[in-house]
């Protein structure tokens, strides 16, 4: 018996890199599986649909389900169609991973509106528009009675939720992700769908192009030691964050290796409250005791 036995699963960007172990090890656990890519190269330039093909093949050849989807995860019909496609293809929806992305790296003052512009679309953008249409279908659901058990899972990033140099867009949208996912958890608990987050790291190609990682995330050696670069790593995790019983929503979780650790939301702290208005002057000294 597979821990995802029975279950629908979307799983944006699955043609490469870590979505493809996701949709790997889902339908290996016994998920029905929605490959999406677009096919990008790193930067969301051009669009190929054979890595997506190519995970179907893979997962049909291990005797498994699955179906490829073309479709932007940013573009709202696009968004929707994607949707519709786990309903036309498996009668039903009950996963979906947000996990496609792209980099365009630029320190701030060098950073063009258009490199700006694409990182949030496809991150931000890319997560609410499946997310949306999702919800949509899980709230009919709801509402003609049935019983609903979904789970969403986002692809974050401690380049957001920790900053990185070089990646203000990036971050932003990644850091947006994790806000996105706890509101989302809150809203959307009244319709049996629990939202939870993850930050992963591994070596993929967005790693392997990235300044200063290129050397660390390389596999050992020495094959008989552990890899914890590898992206196939991640994948468990999530694939527990699909599963039908999951206790808890709204959680965020970093993912590397054999290590899945919580990463403890924003937090309100020390406080300075003069029960009336300060003044800038009082500010510049109180402020400090903030500071510590
Ligand atoms: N690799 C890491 O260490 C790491 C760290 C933190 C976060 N992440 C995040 O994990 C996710 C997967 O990244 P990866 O490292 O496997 O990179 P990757 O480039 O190997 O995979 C991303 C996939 O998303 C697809 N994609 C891009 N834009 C798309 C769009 N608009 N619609 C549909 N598909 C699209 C690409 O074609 C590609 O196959 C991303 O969200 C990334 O930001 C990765």
């Amino acid at each position: 018996m597979g821990a995802l036995d029975g279950r629908v699963a979307i799983i944006t960007g699955s043609g490469r890199g870590i979505g493809r172990e996701h949709a790997l090890l889902f339908a290996q656990e016994g998920a029905k599986v929605v490959v999406n890519d677009l096919g990008g190269a790193i930067d969301g330039s051009g669009d190929d649909r054979t890595p997506a093909q190519q995970v179907v093949d893979e997962i049909k050849a291990m005797g498994g389900e699955a179906v490829a989807n073309a479709d932007n995860v940013a573009d709202w019909e696009g968004g929707q169609r994607l949707i519709q496609s786990a309903l036309e293809a498996f009668g039903e929806l009950h996963v979906l991973v947000n996990n496609a992305g792209i980099l365009r790296d630029r320190v701030l003052v060098n950073m063009t509106e258009e490199e700006w512009d694409a990182v949030i679309h496809v991150h931000l953008k890319g997560h609410f528009v499946p997310t949306r249409f999702a919800a949509a279908y899980w709230r009919e659901q709801t509402k003609a009675g049935k019983p609903v058990k979904a789970n969403v899972i986002n692809t974050s990033s401690t380049s957001g939720l920790l900053g990185n140099p070089g990646q203000t867009n990036y971050g932003a949208a990644k850091a947006g992700i994790a806000a996105f996912s706890v509101i989302a958890a809150m809203e959307l608990e009244r319709y049996g769908v629990r939202v939870n987050a993850i930050a992963p790291a591994a070596r993929t190609r967005m790693t392997v192009a990235t300044p200063g990682l290129s050397e660390v995330v390389k596999a050992p050696e020495d094959e008989s030691r552990f890899d914890i670069w590898d992206p196939a790593n991640v994948s468990p995790m999530v694939a527990y964050l699909a599963t039908e019983n999951l206790p808890f929503t709204g959680r965020v979780f970093f993912v590397q290796g054999g290590k899945v650790q919580n990463m403890t939301p924003w937090q309100m702290a020390d406080v300075i409250d003069k029960e009336d208005r300060w003044t800038v002057a009082e500010l510049e000294t109180e402020v400090k005791k903030l500071l510590g």
